[in-house]
Order: structure tokens, then sequence, then C-alpha cells
């Protein structure tokens, strides 16, 4: 086969030490792959007025597989300050790369998966029976329709006169809104098409076959957000009855699962939702098997094979400056090993896997998240691992 190049985008902050150390794991793993370095982040929005600039995108549309650290994000007018004075005239306007690389690439499949590693002292336990401890296995995969819905970036205040004048031919808007003057209104749009629901709905249960799960569960509101969530829900039911009957479909609303996936987490395999929904319930889910320092994701487009892996935290820049840097490495190393997943290098993804199984089973080798200490420049004095050190326990059990 021929050799793969790999487009790493470090971006900002821990991103940047959080990628180095995945590919050393990734090397010694015996992946062998050419990397190329995608610009992207803060840096390249202060000095080019772009943080996702054309020539990151051409080379992810050649290479077609993105790994990605983190990048810092700021509000539109924070951004503008630190824009490059020669820039500021432009009338540039902040927006995330990270929504930009998705909406570019059609990347509209999100996989959140949350699989609890045992003996992982930020695992979730409940109380059982006679005042027992019980240690729930915690293995959903979640899919989050990642370029539509509240994300969508359809919104306006103060909307324009045949936006307010659409809105206001509905009965509801004249009832609740009508009275609000016109420069009074946020509006954000939930707009959800056929098409990609059908996408995120096939492949939930496309993976549900895949790993043997045995139900997909729609996480929505539909009772309330009739239209968009009862749109899901519907052509799920069609989707199972027609492709898989052998697989079980339950509907949740996410208030409801919220409070459930604490109860019962256990109980969840393929969870499928719109953007912002999939956002919460994954945040949600990763609570239980160790937080940001072990979320990872994958974002793609099963047309062109496009797809880009990313742990699901972001630069922490407090940290970012630490001589020795403390971060876990685990979400990046595990969104890697979902990279090789997805190009068929389910082997050496295999074997990374068992590897940070046995380091995390071992418990010799911490970082300060698993230690429950707060995030100090000092946590590796008092015995955390440093990323480093992480990584290289990882690699030791190769
Ligand atoms: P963050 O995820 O960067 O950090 C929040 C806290 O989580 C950290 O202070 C730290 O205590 C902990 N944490 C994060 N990663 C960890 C790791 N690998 N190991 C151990 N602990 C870890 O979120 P925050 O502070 O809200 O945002 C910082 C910047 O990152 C902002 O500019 C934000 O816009 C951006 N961001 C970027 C994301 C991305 O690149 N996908 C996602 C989320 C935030
Ligand atoms: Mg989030």
């Amino acid at each position: 086969m021929a050799k793969k190049t790999i487009v790493k985008m470090p971006g900002d902050g821990i991103g940047k030490v959080v990628l180095d150390e995945t590919i050393r794991v990734l090397e010694a793993a015996g992946f062998d792959a050419n990397y190329v370095e995608g610009d992207i982040g803060w840096e390249f929005w202060c000095n080019e007025g772009n943080p996702l600039p054309e020539r990151t995108l051409k080379l992810i549309e050649e290479h077609k597989i993105g790994l990605f650290g983190a990048i810092t994000s700021k509000p539109k007018d924070a951004a503008f300050e630190e824009l490059a004075p020669a820039l500021k005239e432009k009338g540039l306007v902040y927006s995330s790369p990270i929504v930009g690389l998705r909406q570019h690439f059609g990347l509209d499949i999100c996989l959140r998966p949350c699989r609890s590693y045992k003996g992982n002292p930020l695992n979730f336990i409940r109380r059982g029976p006679n005042n027992t401890i019980e240690e729930p296995e915690v293995d959903v995969a979640i899919f989050r329709q990642n370029t539509e819905g509240l994300y969508g970036g359809v919104e306006w205040s103060n909307p324009p006169d045949q936006v307010y004048e659409a809105l206001m031919t509905h009965p509801k808007f004249v009832k609740n809104f009508g009275e609000t003057p016109q420069e009074e209104l946020s509006v954000s749009t939930r707009i959800f098409t056929k098409k990609a629901t059908e996408r995120i709905l096939r492949a939930a249960f496309v993976h549900a076959k895949k790993y043997e799960y045995k139900s997909v569960t729609v996480c929505e509101k539909p009772n309330v957000i009739r239209e968009t969530s009862g749109m899901m829900y519907k052509m799920a039911q069609q989707i199972q009855k027609a492709d898989y009957p052998e697989i079980e479909l339950w509907n949740t609303n996410i208030d409801a699962q919220m409070m459930w996936l604490t109860k019962n987490p256990e109980n969840y395999g393929v969870i499928v939702a719109g953007n912002m929904f999939g956002d919460i319930v994954s945040d949600g889910f990763a609570g239980l098997i160790g937080g940001l320092g072990f979320a990872c994701s994958a974002q793609f487009n099963p047309d062109t094979g496009i797809g880009v892996f990313e742990p699901t935290h972001g630069s922490a820049p407090k940290y970012a400056d630490y001589e020795t840097s403390i971060v876990n490495p685990i979400a990046m190393i595990e969104s890697a090993c979902m990279m090789l997943d997805f190009i068929d290098e389910n082997e050496i993804a295999a074997k990374i896997r068992k590897s940070v199984a046995e380091v995390i089973a071992e418990g010799k080798v911490k970082t300060y998240d698993m230690m429950k200490m707060t995030g100090r420049a000092d946590v590796v004095e008092k015995g955390a691992a440093s990323t480093q050190e992480m990584a290289d326990a990882v690699i030791a059990k190769l």
C-alpha cells in the first residue's frame, strides 16, 4: 500500500503538545506515514486575517486525512482587537476555523465515542443496593450532525425586513413576538434537511450493525421541537423498519437523557442527535469516562473520504506555556486511533488502545487530571505524569 500522507494541524496552545506526543506514539506503533503541516488557528487570524488559510484547505483536499490538535477562539470583538494593525481596515470578521473546516468539506458526520477504561480513577461510580458502589461500564458512540441545526450560522439580530415579514406569517410568531420591535429581536434558526438527517441516521445504524450495538437512540425533543426533531425521529423509524429491524430504535428527550445518563449509562449503545444536542449529550457522556483528557472525536464525509480527527478539548491556554506540559494526551491519542480505523489500519489502532488500557489499568502513570489535582505547573513535582511521560508509558507497552 502507498504510504499515507497525514495533514497534521497542531493549532494553538496544548494542541501542539498533544499532537507531537501522539505522532510519537503512532510512529512507535509502526504506523508509517508522511506528515505535512497545515496552518490553522489564532496566529493565522492575527497575522493574515484568516485562521484557516486557503493553503491548508488545499492540503486536506489533496491528502484527505487531517489530524488536528486544538485552536484558540475568541468572541468577535476580542478577535478584532488582536488583528494585525494593517488588517484592521479590511472589515474582516473572525469565525471558527473548525466550523469552517466542517462546512467547507461537508464533514457532516461527527462521531464521539465514550468508552470507559478499567481502572481509570475518573470513571463514574454510583451507589448500588445496600450501600454498595457500582462502576457501570460505559460504551456509547454518539453521532452528532455536524453542519446544520442551531450551529448552521443562519441568524440575525435586528433581522432584515424580508425575514421579519416571513416570520410574521407564522401565527405563533405574531402571538408571542408580534409586539416586540424588530430591532429588539435576535433570531437563530434550527434548520434540518432531509438529506443530512438521513446521512447521520444511516451512519449511526451502520456503526451499530458493524460493532454489534443492540440499540440506536435518537436523542432530540420531538414532543416540543416538532418539525426538526420530529422529522429526525420519523426518518429513523422508517430506516430502522426498512433496513435494520434487528436493531432496537429508542427515542429520548435531550433533557431527560442528561438525567438518565448518570442513572443507567450502561443501557445506551449508539446515540444520534442534531448538532447542538449531539454536542451536549457527548459532553455529558464524556464526563462519565474521565472528561476532556479522554474525549476524542472524528468528523468525516463518507462520500469524499475526507476526515479530520481531534480531541474534544480546546487549547487550554493557561497550561500552554508550562515548561513541562502537564495535560493528558490520551484524548488526542484516541482520536488518532479513530483516524487509523478510518483508513483501515485497525490493527495498529487496536495495539495502541490496548497499550493505553494497560497503562490505565496498571495505575502507575497518571496525569494530573487522573490524580484529581488542580492543574498547576508543580503537579509533576507532586507525582503526576507529564504529557510526555504518559506518551512514553503508552509507547513502552506497545
Ligand atoms: P479547554 O478544553 O481548552 O480547557 C478547559 C479545561 O479543561 C482546562 O483548563 C483543563 O483544566 C482541562 N483540559 C483540557 N484539555 C485537557 C487535557 N488534555 N488534559 C487534562 N485537562 C484538560 O476549554 P476552554 O478553556 O474553555 O477554552 C480554551 C480555548 O480553546 C478557547 O479559546 C476555546 O475557544 C478553545 N476551544 C477549542 C476547541 C477546539 O479546538 N476543538 C474546543 C473547545 C474550546
Ligand atoms: Mg463541545
